[in-house]
């Protein structure tokens, strides 16, 4: 099927317990990670929030502070034992254990983990579990580890690329936390495009990519990666690493001001015949708000469809 005649999505988190939008609006998203209600700033939320929201659970806020600059502020309600549970739907999931995330405050208001990515999860678990071989998982600026972990857990091999090494412990506490130390997980601290370089020099062939790229990202050697200026340059070299029995590919992107349409036609001009799912991962306000929230664009397909 030719991919222009497919329609854009707004696909919604579903299936995770642990985390729920509360309200959003008035510059601030409130959340709950499991233990932990959280505020945070978020610029794009210009409307109003829900007149009668009750603040009263924050625990943590990211504002601007005293100083002017944004920081967190954390209060006595704050559980410093900070994890969320995630179980994704597949045939044989109520035999296993859920998969745990650490979670922690730091300089910016990422928390180590992007609620949002569970749409893709649920997606990506089901395809390796009813897949008919085992399924060899590349992914590509791979964070604290969420997407790797639910691959090695639906029974995949995963080779998990970021050049923070500072993120690559903790998607390793995370692999401890979620009982999953035997899995055949690679963790590998580098630029992106320079391990793709690689591995097509190496003859190194995956079954399915993940592709998760900031909008802007510096690794320690200095190297940046920009969305605009390097993404068609890696989605190129990606394509030289695909498996001869491909099983899917699923593409964010975070840049500012680049519609869906972008995000699809960059990884069309790669796999023109491919029948492409795209559209914005959205979180969506709990049942009396339920208002979407728009979080990045995306673009996935599997190859057999
Ligand atoms: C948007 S986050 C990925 C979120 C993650 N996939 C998740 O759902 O939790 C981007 C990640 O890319 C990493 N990164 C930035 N520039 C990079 C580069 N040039 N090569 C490899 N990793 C990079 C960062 O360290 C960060 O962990």
């Amino acid at each position: 099927m030719n991919t222009k005649f497919s329609a854009p999505q707004q696909l919604q988190h579903t299936g995770f317990e642990d985390y729920e939008l509360l309200d959003s609006g008035n510059f601030f998203r409130l959340e709950r990670f499991g233990k932990n209600v959280i505020k945070r700033y978020d610029p794009t939320l210009i409307y109003k929030a829900h007149p009668k929201r009750t603040e009263i659970d924050i625990a943590a806020k990211f504002a601007t502070g005293k100083s002017g600059e944004l920081s967190w502020n954390v209060n006595e309600k704050f559980n410093e034992d900070w994890k969320v549970q995630y179980l994704p739907s597949v045939k044989h999931s109520k035999d296993r254990k859920p998969l745990v995330f650490e979670l922690g405050i730091s300089g910016s208001k990422n928390i180590g983990l992007f609620p949002e990515q569970a749409s893709h999860w649920q997606w990506l678990a089901h395809k390796i579990a009813t897949a008919q071989h085992e399924v060899n998982v590349l992914n590509l600026f791979g964070h604290t580890g969420a997407a790797s972990l639910v691959a090695a857990w639906a029974g995949a091999k995963v080779c998990h690329v970021d050049s923070s090494q500072a993120a690559i412990n903790w998607a390793k506490r995370n692999q401890t936390l979620s009982d999953l130390t035997k899995a055949p997980i690679r963790w590998i601290k580098d630029d992106c495009t320079t391990f793709v370089k690689r591995e097509i020099k190496r003859d190194r062939v995956y079954d399915a990519v993940i592709l998760d790229p900031p909008a802007f990202g510096r690794d320690a050697k200095g190297r940046t990666f920009k969305f605009e200026k390097d993404i068609a340059e890696l989605l190129g070299l990606v394509k030289q690493v695909v498996s001869p029995h491909p099983s899917f590919f699923i593409m964010n992107s975070y840049a500012t001001g680049l519609s869906e349409n972008v995000t699809k036609n960059l990884v069309a001009d790669q796999w023109p015949q491919a029948k492409i799912e795209y559209g914005e991962l959205t979180l969506r306000e709990k049942e009396s708000y339920g208002r979407f929230v728009s979080c990045n664009t995306f673009a996935r397909f599997a190859f057999n469809e």
